[in-house]
């Protein structure tokens, strides 16, 4: 796979450095986060911001996340409501993401979110990419390094193979600890809505504020990643299957098959190695790829999102 990047160990010296002046200078960078590999502009900039919409492939109506260094940093762009402040303080750094009302003042590229009136923001577990965006000084948009549609990266070999061809520079953090992207919640007037569910589970945002947590109504695409084809392998998915038939078997726990997300059965092991394992079955297959079926509860909730929309039918073969 060609690649033009060159790849730069977080650990070394002067990485921060160089991801920082290479976004002050308007580049993309394809940074680590716990969840996924995030490709990344200055959010400020609205021409960086264009670049990765260009490299993605991924349509102008989909907002991309702001990446803070800190709940100080978000309050900066976004309306903070106690409920917001709480589940901050909670669980950031971390994987949620919580979209809100974007302050009018707010110097965001507009094509961040969309145009829409709301902004995206979270703040990652990871402290090279967090002291990225403190020494830049504001936020960083990033979506998963990705071609839209495809299958989120987890490693910096992933990346590379993505859209290593169009970027110049990739911080390599290792694999990825959660491997499935962060929970999205809205908030607005204190009302609390699940728009991508992850490894921080409704019941896990109850347990802090109270309440509820509202589903989103299937039918309205409010986060474009809800779009039913995503993270979509070139082989066909099969879910819920209880023995290998023909192609790649995925298996869970017990139902062994050619690959399995966690032979112990456990649902944080089978979120991080989900992606990777799609990613390897989807070399592998020759026609599909079946996968067990996985527990619809805690984080198994996530991972059954993540693979309905693998499954799901393709809008047409060039959007694949
Ligand atoms: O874990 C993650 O969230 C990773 C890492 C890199 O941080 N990022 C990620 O970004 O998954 P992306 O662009 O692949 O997915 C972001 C999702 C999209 O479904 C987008 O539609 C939704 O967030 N989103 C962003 N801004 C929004 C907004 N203002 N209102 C509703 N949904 C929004
Ligand atoms: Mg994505």
């Amino acid at each position: 796979m060609s690649t033009n990047a060159s790849m730069v160990s977080a650990s070394l010296d002067g990485a921060i450095e160089q991801a920082v002046e290479k976004l002050m200078a308007g580049d993309l960078v394809a940074v680590p986060t716990e969840t996924v590999y995030g490709l990344a502009a200055d959010a400020l900039n609205g021409d960086a911001v264009a670049k990765i919409f260009n490299v993605k492939g991924r349509p102008a109506f989909n907002p991309l996340i702001c990446h803070v260094a800190s709940p100080e940093m978000a309050a900066d762009y976004v309306q903070c409501s106690e409920t917001a402040g709480k589940l901050m303080a909670a669980f950031w750094p971390g994987p949620l993401t919580i979209v809100s009302k974007s302050l009018k003042h707010s110097k965001v590229a507009p094509a961040v979110s969309a145009g829409l009136e709301t902004l995206a923001v979270r703040c990652p577990d990871n402290d090279v990419t967090r002291n990225i965006i403190h020494e830049l000084g504001h936020p960083i948009a990033a979506p998963s390094a990705n071609k839209s549609g495809k299958l989120s990266p987890t490693t910096a070999a992933s990346v590379a193979a993505s859209v290593g061809a169009e970027i110049s520079l990739i911080i390599d953090g290792g694999p990825t600890d959660v491997g499935i992207e962060s929970t999205i919640v809205s908030i607005e007037d204190d009302k609390i809505t699940l728009l991508r569910p992850g490894t921080i589970t409704a019941d896990d945002i109850v347990g802090v504020v109270g309440g509820k947590v509202l589903d989103r109504d299937s039918n309205v695409i409010s986060a474009p990643g809800q779009l039913a084809s995503h993270y979509a392998p070139a082989a066909p998915v099969l879910l819920n299957q209880t023995a290998p038939s023909s192609g790649i078997f995925v298996g869970f726990g017990d139902v062994e098959g050619d690959y399995n997300l966690s032979p112990s059965g456990n649902l944080a092991e089978a979120a991080r190695n989900l992606f990777e394992i799609l990613r390897k079955a989807d070399i592998a297959a020759s026609d599909v790829i079946a996968v067990a079926p996985i527990p619809n509860e805690g984080i198994g909730i996530a991972i059954n999102d993540r693979l309905r929309r693998a499954a799901a039918p393709r809008p047409d073969a060039s959007n694949a």
